[in-house]
């Protein structure tokens, strides 16, 4: 049973009447049951609301929204103050997507993620003696050209109401005059072995050895200047001028590959969000080049009919279905997903309901399938190729206005802090987001999980994701905004969030706080959250899945609208922030 406080319980103990009585013991009962537990209550709101991974930066959008910025406009900001505030993640370095559900009802899906160079090869990570190099990861070749200025740029022309200038400023002000460090940071900081390589991370982040404190201050003026170009000129202040010519520079000196060519022709990719329905509620999530959508939909749809959440959310029984639905799901993912402009992604057999229930019916409800015994499952006549695999530090973000415009933001640089390395004189983080590609198709990446053809690399190739924005409706209205950072474990992270909420009625608070599970096919483990009931662990070690403990399965942050209310939940055992009025 969770370690999850029962306030409830407590105050049935002062009951008077029969009657109450029986309601205690009902309530007793109900609490017993994992999925009912209700153990903090959400933040509430009536207009707007942000959900961040850090404080500063959620203050700065709901100082966008307070003075009558859109969510868009408040995204926007949002994304700029962590690059400034969490430089785990945040990022003008990296890439990501947007997924925005105007109140109107439109939708759109802005991918920023970042695409290989041109002078990228399919076999550039690969060593003279045949094997995997660590160049994916590592150095100056790891990156690809990033996506988030112009995603950002984007998103305000298009959708935005306030001067783009006015939301790079909040940023340029926390790099320039610099902003306490809080104890996550501090920590995180100190124990990154990545900054310590690079002299311009070291004296910038790690104050040359000098570790920053909790409560001393951040300044990063390079940063500074480079947003204040960017603010100035758009998206040219960073892909054309000094920043570009530095930064190619830059590049060109250390081996890496990008050039000012690939930063001026980078486009953001705009097309439909995937969509679909479960029960009674609207999924609109991330299309490819991100496999989100495709899990979260593939999942449910596998899930429908099956009864699986009869025992509650944490349950050997919630736990094994799902679990099987997302091994099948990870089994397509190696073969059938990567960028749809190089590959011709099989969307619509990946989510036909007959398929996915000829998946469904290969689930045996007593005991764990043997990921040998389950092969990416289309008919061959439905596809052509195959894939991928991934890493752990991302962030996401929602904003929701008063208007009902909702965004999701995923965004990244990959590894924590990137490839560890700042462009020098410009402040920014590089990405190593080239290790999302398929090195070696057919090979396990650092995380097993298997790549192939669909995700090898090409020039101008975005690389597969696992970012999953999700915005999830109810009568034609906005129900839910979520999703989350972890790798791999981001899609199956934020479909069990889901699934709390519109199946097991969990509160959203409590629906991000109740520790998860993750299966990806292979390796084939079933992994278990710290904190995870011990019996379902050994009710799933008994139906033959071999179960390993993780510190946590994506960091999920999520907003749900009840009844005109604004409900914000970002997980207790970290220090997002839910900002809302
Ligand atoms: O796009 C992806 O799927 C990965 N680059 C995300 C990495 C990630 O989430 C790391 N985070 N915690």
């Amino acid at each position: 049973m969770h370690l999850l406080e029962r306030r409830p319980l407590l105050d049935c103990l002062h009951m008077r009447s029969r009657a109450q009585l029986t309601l205690a013991v009902c309530l007793c009962v109900v609490l017993a049951w994992p999925g009912t537990l209700r153990a903090k209550e959400p933040v509430r709101a009536q207009h707007g609301m942000v959900v961040a991974q850090e404080p500063l930066a959620a203050d700065v959008g709901l100082a966008v929204l307070k003075t009558g910025g859109n969510a868009i406009d408040a995204a926007v900001a949002v994304g700029f103050a962590l690059a400034v505030t969490h430089p785990s993640a945040g990022n003008i370095g990296g890439g990501g997507f947007m997924l925005v559900r105007l109140a109107n009802g439109n939708t759109d899906f802005l991918d920023f993620r970042e695409c290989a160079p041109q002078k990228a090869t399919r076999d550039m990570y690969v060593g003279p003696d045949g094997k995997a190099t660590r160049d994916s990861i590592f150095g100056w070749r790891s990156s690809g050209v990033p996506g988030s200025v112009a995603g950002f740029e984007t998103a305000s022309k298009k959708f935005g109401s306030k001067p783009w200038a006015d939301l790079v400023a909040p940023a340029i002000k926390l790099a320039r005059d610099g902003f306490p460090v809080s104890p996550t940071l501090a920590d995180s900081l100190s124990n990154e072995k990545s900054l310590a390589t690079d002299p311009e991370s070291r004296r910038i982040f790690l104050r040359d050895g000098n570790f920053l404190k909790a409560g001393e201050d951040l300044k990063q003026p390079e940063l500074a200047n480079t947003l204040t170009r960017i603010a100035e000129s758009g998206s040219k202040g960073f892909y054309e001028g000094e920043t570009a010519q530095k930064f190619a520079a830059a590049m060109a000196s250390h081996g890496g590959l990008i050039t000012e060519a690939d930063l001026k022709t980078y486009k953001v990719g705009e097309q439909s969000p995937l969509t679909g329905e479960y029960k009674t509620f609207g999924i609109i999530s991330a299309p490819p080049p991100s496999a989100g959508g495709v899990g979260v939909l593939q999942i449910l749809g596998m899930l429908k009919g099956t009864g699986y959440d009869s025992d509650g959310p944490d349950s050997a029984k919630a736990v094994h279905f799902e679990a099987e639905a997302m091994r099948r799901f990870y089994a397509d993912r190696s073969e059938y997903l990567g960028d749809p402009d190089f590959y011709n992604v099989p969307l619509k057999p990946l989510l036909n309901p007959a398929y996915l229930a000829k998946r469904r019916s290969t689930i045996d409800p007593d005991h764990a399938t043997p990921s040998d015994l389950v092969e990416p499952g289309l008919p061959r006549t439905a596809v052509a190729h195959a894939f991928p695999y991934e890493s752990t530090e991302t962030t996401h973000f929602n904003v929701v206005d008063s208007q009902g415009n909702a965004v999701a933001v995923t965004y990244t640089l990959n590894n924590s802090y990137g490839n560890g390395i700042t462009a020098p004189g410009l402040g920014f983080l590089l990405n190593d987001e080239m290790d999302d590609f398929s090195s070696q198709p057919g090979v396990p990446n650092m995380f097993g999980l298997v790549g192939g053809e669909a995700n090898a690399i090409e020039p101008g190739k975005r690389p597969l994701s696992s970012m999953t924005p999700t915005i999830i409706t109810r009568a034609g209205k906005i129900f839910m905004v979520v999703g989350a950072p972890g790798g791999s474990r981001i899609t199956t992270g934020v479909t069990e969030v889901i699934l709390d909420v519109l199946d097991f009625g969990m509160n959203v608070q409590d629906a991000v706080d109740l520790p998860r599970f993750h299966e990806q096919w292979r390796p084939e483990f079933l992994y278990l959250q710290h904190g995870f009931p011990q019996s379902a662990a050994d009710a799933l070690t008994k139906m033959g899945y071999s179960v390993k403990p993780v510190d946590g399965v994506g960091r999920v942050e999520a907003i749900v609208v009840k009844d005109g209310t604004l409900e914000g939940g970002t997980e207790s055992r970290l220090n997002g922030k839910v900002a809302g009025y």
